[in-house]
C-alpha cells in the first residue's frame, strides 16, 4: 500500500486509521454475515444495526436530548440552505441571516427565494476575516441563521451568538461538528455535510427539535420536508447505507479518543501551535483576527503569490498535502479537522521555519 501522506484538504478530509481500517474489513463481510456493507439491503437486520448504532452514538457522543430527531440525509449542506427556509420560511416571514462567508451567502440566497432575508450581521466589509459581535436581529425572525465555522476565511464562532426566545437558531456546522463539546439545547437546527469531521461524502446530519420537525410547512415535495425523514428512520428512500456506516466508526473513534472534550482540547492545541508560528513569523501572516480564528481552517498568506507558490510546492514535495486555500482566496489554508494528526502540524510549522529562513 502506498504511505499515507498529512491531508491537509477542507472536504472530503483525512479520516481516523482505525475507522478505515474496520472499514475494509466491512467491505468483503459486515461482522460475521458474508455480505459486505456496500451489498446488505437498507432494510435487513444487519443494516439496520448499524443505523441505530450511529444515531445512538451521536446521541451520546454530543449528548443530544430526547426531545431532537437525528437524521441522516443527502443533498448535502447546500441542500440545507434551501431545506429549512422551505419548511420554516413563509413568504411573508422574514428570517435574520449572519453573514460571515461564503457559504452564509449561499445559505441567503436559497432563503431570498422563499421569503424576506434581514442580514443581521456581516463581515463582508473585511473580506470576513472576523466574527461580527454585534447582531441586530428582527422582532419576531423566522429563525436565525448562522455558520459557526467559516472552512473559506478561516474564522469561528467561539460561541453561539445570543438571540431573543421567541425563534430559534439553525447553525450550518459543516465544517467544525462535533470539534468541541456542544450544548444541543440552545439549537433549532444544526446541520453538516459529513465530509469533514464526520465520513464520508454524500452525507448530511441534520439534528432538529421535533416541535420543529412537526410545524413544517406540508405543501413541499415529500422528499424536502423533514417529517418524511423523521417518520422513517432517515429510510424512505435508499439512505447512503456506506456513509452512515462510517459515520458511527468516526463516533465510536471519538468515544474511544475520550469524547469530546479530549477532542476539542487537542484541536486546540493544534490549532495553537500554527497560530503561535504564525504570529512569530517574519514572511507567514495569518488572515483571520485574532479574536475570530478558527480551531478547524487556518488561513495564512505570505502576501507574495508567488513565494506562496513556492511554499505550496515545497509542502507537496515533503508529503503535506491540500494546503492550498480556496480557490477564491489563495494563499494557504490548513484543514486540522479532529482526524488530523497533531505531528502533521508538527511537520508542517517545521517545514514553514525551514522555508522562512531561507526566503527572509
Ligand atoms: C461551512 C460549509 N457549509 C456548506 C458547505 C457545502 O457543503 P456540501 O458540499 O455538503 O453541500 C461547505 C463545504 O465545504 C462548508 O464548508
Amino acid at each position: 500500500m502506498a504511505k499515507r501522506i498529512y491531508n491537509f484538504s477542507a472536504g472530503p478530509a483525512v479520516l481516523p486509521v482505525p475507522v478505515l481500517d474496520e472499514a475494509r474489513e466491512a467491505l468483503l463481510s459486515l461482522g460475521e454475515s458474508g455480505i459486505g456493507i456496500l451489498e446488505h439491503s437498507h432494510r435487513g437486520p444487519e443494516f439496520l444495526a448499524v443505523y441505530e448504532d450511529a444515531v445512538d452514538r451521536c446521541r451520546r457522543v454530543a449528548l443530544i436530548p430526547d426531545g431532537y430527531d437525528v437524521l441522516f440525509l443527502q443533498g448535502g449542506a447546500s441542500l440545507q440552505f434551501a431545506m429549512v427556509p422551505m419548511n420554516f420560511l413563509a413568504p411573508k416571514a422574514t428570517a435574520d441571516y449572519l453573514v460571515t462567508g461564503a457559504w452564509s451567502q449561499k445559505a441567503v440566497e436559497e432563503a431570498e427565494l422563499y421569503g424576506h432575508v434581514h442580514v443581521a450581521a456581516s463581515s463582508a466589509d473585511a473580506n470576513f476575516s472576523y466574527i461580527p459581535r454585534e447582531i441586530d436581529c428582527t422582532e419576531h425572525p423566522a429563525y436565525v441563521h448562522f455558520t459557526s465555522n467559516n472552512t473559506i476565511f478561516g474564522t469561528q464562532f467561539s460561541s453561539e451568538p445570543e438571540i431573543l426566545r421567541n425563534s430559534f437558531l439553525v447553525c450550518d456546522a459543516s465544517s467544525d461538528i462535533f470539534s468541541r463539546t456542544i450544548d444541543v439545547r440552545k439549537y433549532g437546527i444544526i446541520y453538516a455535510g459529513a465530509q469533514k469531521n464526520l465520513g464520508p461524502a454524500g452525507l448530511t446530519l441534520v439534528i432538529i427539535r421535533r416541535d420543529l420537525v412537526e410545524s413544517g410547512n406540508y405543501n413541499l415535495p415529500t422528499m424536502l420536508q423533514y417529517r418524511t425523514h423523521a417518520d422513517n428512520q432517515s429510510m424512505f428512500n435508499t439512505p447512503p447505507t456506506f456513509a452512515i456506516y462510517v459515520l458511527g466508526l468516526v463516533l465510536k473513534w471519538i468515544v474511544v479518543e475520550g469524547g469530546l472534550e479530549a477532542i476539542e482540547r487537542r484541536n486546540r492545541e493544534k490549532a495553537a501551535k500554527l497560530y503561535a508560528f504564525l504570529d512569530e513569523s517574519r514572511i507567514f501572516k495569518g488572515t483571520a483576527r485574532p479574536d475570530s480564528r478558527s480551531q478547524m481552517n487556518v488561513t495564512f498568506v505570505t502576501g507574495d503569490a508567488a513565494l506562496d507558490k513556492q511554499f505550496l510546492a515545497a509542502a507537496e514535495r515533503e508529503g503535506l498535502s491540500g494546503l492550498k486555500g480556496h480557490r477564491s482566496v489563495g494563499g494557504m489554508r490548513a484543514s486540522i479537522y479532529n482526524a488530523f494528526p497533531p505531528e502533521g502540524v508538527d511537520a508542517l510549522v517545521d517545514l514553514m521555519r525551514r522555508f522562512e529562513a531561507e526566503h527572509v
